[in-house]
């Protein structure tokens, strides 16, 4: 039982004090108030992500490469990163932007119900406010995308994830620069993902934990990058800064300028222009990219592994959630 730290929310203090809550129903009512509530849903109502090679569906198996190998790592003992079938679903409201991603990482017949993994982004343009949520399958079984319970309305950890499971997850070190991510992959279906590029972003935390991941973004003057979205700064201080920083000016940014080929990427996806997805079509030849983005991309990745620098103009992504709430 985790005890709200700061109680600016008054009903989260009384129900941390009466000590009758779990951490999964403080973080459930945080983010229904914050946010809203989000209802039962079925994954099979989602678009499904296609996995192609030289241009053609595959659905009977998950090759070894294809055209746009999903980015995240599917890991040890998944079917690598061409996996048919995971679904992409949009449950945004007036008020509320919310993707899911039912995600196979292992192959699965095209139809089957069950997931690897469920994960839920929910945000409010209006203040930033962002919740996150993952169901995960147990080694060698499935997470069931029928009838999935609201994550707002969990009580217990028999679904969903304890939030405290989901901050060791460091889904915005990932996610650092706005909510929503882009990548080839989840791009075949970008129609279906709600975006978010320039809003308020801070992520909803009574007390858990979500406060410690990144959020801070660059400001480089004149840099062509900078144009559609921000990027961010990943952790300023990783825990191991030898390494490749996982997020929006890291691994991602790589992966998308052609520093970089991504695991499972075919002959199709590790050449130009697959190779460059950012930004998204840009249809000329890559003499002309490299005139028009190389030297921002280079500088992007300089400031990823020194965000320290003055001309890496380093700012807090600003939002409206009661910064106290965050303490
Ligand atoms: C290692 C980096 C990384 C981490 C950690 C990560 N994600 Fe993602 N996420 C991605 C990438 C990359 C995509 C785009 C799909 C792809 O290519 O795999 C994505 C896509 C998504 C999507 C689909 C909608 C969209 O924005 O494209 C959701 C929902 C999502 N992530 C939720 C989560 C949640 C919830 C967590 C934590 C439990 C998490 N992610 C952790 C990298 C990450
Ligand atoms: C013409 C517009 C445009 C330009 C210029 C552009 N991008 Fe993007 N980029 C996009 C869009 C659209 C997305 C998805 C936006 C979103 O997720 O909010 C995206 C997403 C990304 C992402 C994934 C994180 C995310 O927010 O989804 C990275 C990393 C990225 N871009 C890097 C770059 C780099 C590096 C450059 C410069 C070489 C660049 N982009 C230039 C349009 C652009």
């Amino acid at each position: 039982m985790k005890i709200p730290r700061a109680c600016s929310i008054a009903f989260l203090c009384v129900a941390g004090a009466a000590g009758a809550q779990t951490s999964t129903q403080i973080y459930g009512s945080a983010c229904a108030t914050d946010i809203g509530a989000i209802d039962v849903f079925d994954c099979a109502n989602g678009v499904a992500v296609p996995v192609t090679v030289d241009g053609v569906a595959v659905t009977d198996h998950a090759p070894a490469t294809c055209d746009r190998p999903a980015l995240l790592n599917n890991g040890a003992g998944s079917d690598g990163q061409c996996v048919p079938f995971s679904r992409i679903l949009n449950l945004s409201t007036e008020t509320a932007q919310i993707a899911v991603m039912c995600r196979q990482k292992r192959f699965r017949a095209e139809g089957s119900t069950d997931f690897d993994e469920i994960d839920v982004i929910a945000h409010n343009p209006d203040t930033g406010a962002t919740c996150w949520f993952q169901a995960k399958a147990d080694a060698g079984a499935g997470v069931s995308g029928q009838n999935v319970p609201s994550p707002t309305a969990a009580t217990d950890a028999s679904f969903w994830q304890t939030p405290e499971a989901v901050v060791a997850e460091d889904c915005g070190v990932c996610h650092d620069n706005d909510p929503f991510m882009y990548s080839p992959f989840v791009g075949q279906v970008w129609a279906d993902v709600p975006v978010d590029p320039f809003g308020p972003y801070g992520h909803v935390d009574p007390g858990i934990g979500f406060s410690d991941w990144p959020l801070h973004a660059m400001n480089l003057r004149d840099n062509t990058c900078l144009s559609c979205h921000r990027i961010g700064a990943g952790l300023l201080m990783p825990p191991d800064p030898a390494q490749e920083k996982p997020g929006s000016c890291g691994a991602l940014a790589q992966w998308m300028t052609g520093q970089v080929v991504p695991v499972g990427a075919d002959e199709q996806a590790s050449r130009y222009p697959a190779s460059h997805a950012m930004p998204p079509n840009f249809g000329r030849s890559e003499a002309a990219w490299n005139v028009i983005y190389a030297q921002s991309a280079a500088d992007i990745q300089s400031c990823c592994a020194d965000p320290g620098q003055d001309m890496c103009g380093l700012a807090e992504i600003q939002s409206y959630l009661d910064r106290a709430q965050n303490r």
